[in-house]
């Protein structure tokens, strides 16, 4: 028994110890939250033809197939093989990338890693500011630098749409509050990503503020990836406790029923 309790404490102050750490890592760096809403099909949808137009050239989604993505998210059959299969003839393909893994380490140095989980891996909040983090850097070998993944070997993909953006410099915490007020006034001589400041120096296709829902969008689009079980999952969740309370309410009657007589 006395064996029982020390291993119990001990996975306990273990569970503690690296919940706490886990905490301790991801507080220093300021992340923008993301709004997700994940029974929002036109949202997802937006985010899978970002991510088919924008992503899949150099990443794979290696553990999704087109026509699993589409009845998910949908979109019927003749839409996906006009606006979503480009790399592929038939709908039961996983997303795979057209580059070849040795070209592409030898264009960027690293080969662009697969996306299917990295929603989870990552979290939200954090693809969702790494992809509006992007500024024009010329020291770095593809023009591009990213204020919350320093010396990104990815260039910025979507600088049509966003724009191109030139990094002002890091803002304190203790600033953030009027910061935050700024930005509430509507003024856009400079934006703030995470814990950087920075200027639109040519816009793009998109104003700041669709370019941050076309984002969020695609994080969801991520997100589900991830965790395609989701989108069923709170449904299911609903038709289980509809299930319990029509039990109880059976179980109830019945006990109603046989305590009838005794009483
Ligand atoms: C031109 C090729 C290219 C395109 C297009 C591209 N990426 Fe990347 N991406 C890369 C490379 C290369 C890396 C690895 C960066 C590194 O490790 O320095 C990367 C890294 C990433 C990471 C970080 C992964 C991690 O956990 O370290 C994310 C997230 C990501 N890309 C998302 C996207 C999304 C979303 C799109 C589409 C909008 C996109 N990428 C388009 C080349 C590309």
């Amino acid at each position: 028994m006395k064996k029982i309790t020390t291993l119990i404490v001990a996975f306990a102050a273990s569970a503690i110890v690296s919940s706490s750490t886990f905490a301790a890592g991801g507080s220093d760096v300021a992340l923008d939250k993301v709004y997700m809403n994940m029974s929002d099909k036109a949202s997802l949808q937006n985010g899978a033809k970002l991510f088919v137009n924008y992503c899949l050239s150099c990443h794979s989604a290696e553990y999704a197939r087109y026509n699993r993505v589409a009845e998910d998210l949908e979109i019927p059959l003749h839409r996906l093989k006009e606006n979503l299969m480009f790399t592929t003839e038939k709908e039961g393909d996983l997303m795979k990338t057209t580059m070849p893994a040795e070209d592409a380490k030898e264009w960027f140095g690293v080969t662009p890693p697969d996306l299917t989980l990295v929603a989870r891996v990552r979290k939200p909040d954090w693809i969702y500011t790494y992809l509006r983090a992007f500024y024009r850097d010329d020291s770095s070998p593809s023009g591009w630098n990213n204020s919350l993944f320093e010396n990104v070997a990815m260039p910025h993909a979507m600088y049509e749409l966003q724009g191109v953006q030139k990094l002002m410099g890091k803002v304190d915490k203790s600033e953030q509050g009027a910061l935050d007020a700024h930005a509430a006034q509507g003024s856009d001589d400079y934006t703030i990503v995470g814990d950087a400041k920075f200027e639109l120096v040519h816009p793009g296709k998109m104003t700041p503020a669709e370019f941050d829902t076309a984002m969020a969008d695609l994080t969801s689009f991520l997100t589900y990836l991830g965790e395609p079980a989701q989108l069923k999952r709170k449904t299911i969740g609903v038709y289980s406790i509809a299930f319990v309370i029509l039990l109880m309410m059976l179980c109830y009657l019945l006990k109603k029923e046989y305590w009838r007589d005794v009483h």
